[in-house]
């Protein structure tokens, strides 16, 4: 898996960023709005989002993996570092990379409503939705796709590739 495809450059990620924080900002006016990033993946999307908000909010992170191959979650989600901030009448929104079987998205809502936020949605830059084992909803979407394996704009493959402005399907050469 060496040759890369572009599926969404820079400029359609900026625009629809723009978008998702102008409905955000429309939806949390009267809120007391807390994201929660999840590492690593939604690093980058996570501060871009954070930026075209015009309310005052915090960022948090929490950071979870799940171990199976390369490119599947394997649904074994272990917290790996857990947010810091307190939650109690906050209006939490989890913003991820990716939703894929949606065993992550799972996880994570069931996680942080025991930690009793006033609200808790959700908020994923792009809904794979071919290989969805849960169902799950995504109150927020940047981009639907069906398949293909993504890398950059915070996806990696191995690590790597995180940091590429645009969005590439990784495929097979
Ligand atoms: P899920 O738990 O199967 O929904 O997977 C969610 C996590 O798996 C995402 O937060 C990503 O970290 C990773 N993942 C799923 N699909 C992809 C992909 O196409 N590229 C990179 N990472 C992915
Ligand atoms: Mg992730």
């Amino acid at each position: 898996m060496t040759e890369k495809k572009i599926i969404l450059d820079s400029g359609m990620i900026a625009a629809r960023v723009g978008e998702l924080g102008h409905e955000i900002t429309r939806d949390y006016a009267d809120g007391n709005l807390l994201l929660v990033g999840v590492l690593t993946g939604a690093f980058i999307f996570t501060a871009d989002l954070a930026r075209q908000i015009q309310l005052p909010l915090e960022i948090s992170f929490i950071k979870i993996a799940s171990y199976g191959e390369k490119t599947l979650s394997s649904g074994n989600i272990e917290l790996v570092t857990d947010i810091e901030t307190s939650v109690s009448g906050r209006d939490l929104l989890i913003v991820e990379d990716i939703v894929d079987t949606g065993n992550s998205l799972a996880w994570l809502k069931n996680h942080l409503a025991l930690k009793n936020p006033r609200s808790l949605k959700f908020c994923s830059l792009i809904d794979k939705s071919e290989r969805r084992t849960r169902e799950v909803t995504i109150d927020y979407t940047g981009f639907a796709l069906s398949r293909g394996f993504l890398v950059g704009y915070g996806l990696d493959y191995g690590g790597q590739y995180r940091q590429l402005p645009a969005v590439y399907e990784l495929v097979d050469p």
